[in-house]
């Protein structure tokens, strides 16, 4: 139990972002729209969860983020009505008529199932939601079966009938069974769903594929250029730089082949964007990494190439490595554990099975990025932890290890992406050749963060200054009376567009100062003259000056 010594606190590897870091996060997420808007992105927001499938036949089964690090759990068991009219129907032999749904009789909408026997109606209603409306239910039945008598001037029998799932009969029964015109039709068999899967995503290109295909988005022909910025999830250890929920700004761009999706021109407008952005943040010393993974022919070729070589020495590398030689052993590439490196840096090289068409593609992208003046360095053991990726994998990096300017620690990936040409198929969708790129939000302000630490003087547009904007004014009243005064005051100068802070005139003058100091570049002095005279003390921190201001022209002075 929480006790005050012992508090409730944010689950392990989650976080409160807080103002005035906040602001940050908005500047950067506002930059990052200005930029996406200028290449051609709208923005799609996909659900936090989905089907626990979509991951793991997008991100793949045997990675390290779909077999450890998803939030997974079972969704509540559903009642399908479908098989409990088809076990009905089968009791009915085939003499029934035609089934209508969702009925309105009488100027009353039921989920009803009404059937006509030779002028006789039979009503049935599958009752199967919580048990608490039953007696409602029962009662709007007999005032529906009166009614349709009235209304139709049949002297016929009718009868309303309620069918169960025989799971929820028993404590039903009696109060059906007493009303003489509603039978009661117990059914036995297994109703409900078994439940569904669901999964917090862990990331977001696999919802965004799952999206286009479910909109059929193809169908335009055009090209779609889709961002998101919002919190993904993964059980990983948390340290700095790494957490539990974590946010990612991404973008994908995805088409028909006929729109152009697979041109390498794709691939360097999405880096040329990304450098473009992270010089617009102001990062420094970014880096790019660029490798191919060529087509899924050249990865199952080149997978059981690298099987042969690290089967005479997998016993040597780490534990890890290890079961990733059996599992997936195209992660051992990117593994970072010190001991394998040289192993490692001794197998084969993925850019030696490439395909012609491959290789050609990524002779383009590179072209490209050199006639853009945008620099980057390939990296033969980059393949990223996703199984969706073919042809182009980049990362962009900050410098690491003990350099505190990058705030990351040893997570020095800030943003990570590639092609991923068959995805929609995987997915069931029709073909539709992308690629994105998600950067690490967290890992971005981290890095503002420890870049304008590091460079105080060098860098004034990192400079938190720039984002812990200032109000426009703090309102001093002096003596609670003022305070009414105050908050009018106040509201003027809202409505006028102003940013306000309104402080409490139990306060002594020289705390209303200090609290006006740290919040805002002016304060407004309401006092007993003030307010009498219509003439209001100004002050200015930056400059000290204090001035005498009509209220007819405050606004406007505060404003400049
Ligand atoms: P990813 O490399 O798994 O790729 O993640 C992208 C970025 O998200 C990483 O570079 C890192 O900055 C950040 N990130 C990942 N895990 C964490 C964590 N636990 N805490 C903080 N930041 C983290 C993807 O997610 C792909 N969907 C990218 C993509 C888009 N590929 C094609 N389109």
């Amino acid at each position: 139990m929480p006790t005050p010594s012992n508090p409730l606190k944010a689950v392990r590897g989650t976080r409160d972002l807080l103002p005035p870091e906040t602001a940050l996060w908005n500047r950067v997420e506002s930059i990052a729209r200005s930029v996406f808007s200028r290449y051609g992105f709208g923005e799609i927001r996909t659900p936090i969860f989905e089907d626990t499938s979509l991951f793991a036949r997008g991100v793949g089964e045997e990675t390290d983020i779909v077999s450890k690090e998803m939030y997974t759990w079972e969704d509540r068991e559903r009642f399908n009505e479908k098989s409990l009219i088809d076990a009905w129907l089968e009791g009915m032999g085939n003499t029934v008529a035609p089934i209508d749904r969702d009925v309105s009789i009488a100027g009353k909408r039921f989920d009803l199932i009404v059937r006509y026997i030779s002028g006789e109606i039979e009503i049935i209603e599958f009752k199967h939601k919580r048990e608490a409306s039953l007696t409602v239910h029962v009662n709007q039945l007999k005032q529906l079966i009166s009614d349709y008598a009235i209304a139709s001037g049949t002297m016929a029998e009718i009868v309303g009938r309620v069918v169960f799932p025989s799971r929820k009969a028993t404590s039903s029964k009696e109060l059906i069974s007493a009303s003489p015109r509603i039978e009661v039709e117990e059914i036995v068999g297994s109703f409900f769903h078994s439940s569904q899967q669901l999964t917090l995503r862990p990331e977001n290109t696999a919802g965004v594929v799952r999206a286009y295909i479910e909109h059929n988005l193809g169908d335009s022909g055009q090209l779609q250029k889709l961002f998101y910025i919002g919190p993904q999830f993964r059980r990983e250890r948390p340290m700095r730089g790494r957490y539990r929920q974590f946010w990612q700004i991404g973008a994908e761009v995805l088409g028909p082949t006929t729109s152009g999706s697979e041109s390498p021109l794709r691939d360097a407008e999405v880096l040329e964007m990304l450098a473009t952005l992270l010089d617009e943040l102001g990062i420094k010393g970014w880096r790019l990494e660029l490798n191919s993974v060529g087509s899924a022919e050249d990865r199952k070729r080149y997978v059981a190439i690298l099987r042969d070589a690290l089967a005479p020495i997998k016993h040597q590398l780490c534990e890890d490595n290890q079961r990733r030689a059996e599992t997936n052993p195209l992660r051992i590439l990117d593994s970072k554990e010190p001991n394998d490196q040289a192993l490692i840096d001794a197998l084969p090289r993925i850019a030696d099975y490439l395909d012609e068409s491959s290789r050609d593609h990524f002779a383009q992208v590179c072209a490209a990025l050199d006639a853009c003046g945008v620099p980057y360095v390939v990296n033969p053991r980059l393949v990223r932890g996703l199984d969706y990726y073919t042809r182009t994998t980049f990362e962009f990096t900050v410098p690491s290890s003990g350099d505190s300017a990058s705030g990351l620690g040893t997570q020095n990936a800030l943003l990570g992406g590639g092609r991923y040409d068959g995805l929609s198929e995987m997915l069931g969708g029709p073909r539709a050749p992308g690629i994105g790129f998600a950067i690490g939000e967290d890992r971005l302000i981290l890095t503002l963060q420890a870049q304008a630490e590091a460079n105080k003087s060098g860098a004034p547009h990192l400079d938190s200054e720039t984002w812990e904007t200032k109000l426009d004014a703090y309102i001093a009243p002096l003596g609670p009376e003022r305070n009414a005064a105050a908050l009018a005051l106040a509201r003027e100068l809202r409505r006028a567009g102003l940013t306000i802070e309104v402080g409490d005139g139990s306060f002594r003058l020289k705390k209303s100062f200090e609290a006006a100091d740290r919040v805002a570049r002016h304060i407004v002095i309401l006092g007993e003259d003030e307010l009498a005279s219509g003439i209001l003390t100004v002050k200015t921190f930056t400059t000290g000056e204090q001035t005498k201001i009509t209220q007819a022209d405050l606004a406007q002075s505060l404003r400049a």
